[in-house]
């Protein structure tokens, strides 16, 4: 953790600045948060977890691991990139924030993309990612030493009200009040969600009947000072072709737990499936 990434962090008992030293974030109060051997820091405590190891489990942070390194989505992270890097053209992209970064899959390639295409700020990039699965901090921890990855809340991001130029959340739980606060005036929000063909062929084997639910709108944004600016569709097929991929991809989506036992042995018995990947890239500017 540097000390620029350091300065914008909160004490998420008593939300006061942490001052960083040595290996340790500290406030005010004595309130102390070690950085982990591995280079995360822990923001949750225990008075805030609603279970023991909240967020996704070990077996799902590997599955997705193996899925997204396979390169299956890496559309949706060029999207992703191309889309933050038409932001960046217009109004500073300095500090951003991966809400629910899983593995760090996304946040890692659109890092790598700003520092390709835009590498005059990169040097002073100041990148957190948060999630509340210890067991996907860790993974990402491994996966790039430039973000500050932290185990922590959507609901209760540590980090300083109005501080934060763009928050992306991919595929995660999207809290909008506490999104508008830490983001500054002009700051964007990037949410990506399954359209309503996401999967459909891997749903029409899991399901007796298949629910084309269309896409959150996130009007709530709109309630609490922000526009909808760019809407983008990403569609595209992948074929799997060995049962331990559909595996992963099985193990990395709700559909695991969603899905009658019958469902899952369906799934399970596949060799090879063809699927359609439809997904929506949503920015809004927080204007107020
Ligand atoms: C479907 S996964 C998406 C992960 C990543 N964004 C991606 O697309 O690869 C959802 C992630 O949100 C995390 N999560 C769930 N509730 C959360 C919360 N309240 N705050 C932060 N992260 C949360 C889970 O642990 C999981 O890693």
């Amino acid at each position: 953790m540097t000390p620029e990434q350091a300065d914008n962090l909160i004490c998420p008992l008593c939300q006061m600045p942490l001052n960083l030293a040595q290996r340790q974030l500290t406030c005010n109060n004595r309130h102390s948060f070690d950085i982990a051997r591995q280079g995360y820091v822990n923001l949750l405590p225990v008075q805030h977890k609603k279970s023991r190891s909240p967020g996704d489990s070990k077996l799902m942070v590997q599955a997705r691991k193996s899925f997204l390194q396979a390169g299956f989505y890496q559309p949706i992270a060029k999207a992703l990139s191309e889309s933050v890097i038409e932001l960046a053209k217009a109004s500073p992209v300095h500090t951003i924030l991966d809400a629910g970064s899983g593995e760090g899959y996304y946040l890692d390639n659109l890092l790598l993309s700003l520092a390709e295409f835009m590498p005059d700020n990169s040097a002073t990039r100041v990148s957190y990612g948060v999630d509340i699965s210890k067991d996907a901090v860790l993974e990402a921890a491994k996966r790039n030493k430039q973000v500050s990855w932290i185990v922590g809340s959507n609901a209760r991001l540590p980090v300083k009200d109005h501080s934060l130029d763009l928050i992306i959340c991919l595929f995660g739980f999207p809290c909008y009040e506490e999104f508008t606060r830490k983001l500054r005036t002009g700051g964007h929000i990037l949410i990506v969600d399954s359209g309503a063909d996401h999967l459909i062929e891997l749903r029409e084997v899991i399901y007796p009947e298949v629910k084309k639910s269309p896409p959150p709108q996130h009007t709530e944004l709109l309630a609490l000072g922000c526009k909808e600016v760019s809407q983008r569709s990403v569609r595209f097929t992948i074929s799997l072709d060995t049962a331990e991929t559909i595996h992963n991809l099985l193990v990395m989506t709700p559909h695991m737990y969603k899905a009658s036992q019958a469902g899952r042995d369906a799934a399970e018995s596949l060799e090879s499936i063809e699927l359609t990947v439809d997904v929506v890239l949503r920015v809004f500017a927080c204007i107020d």
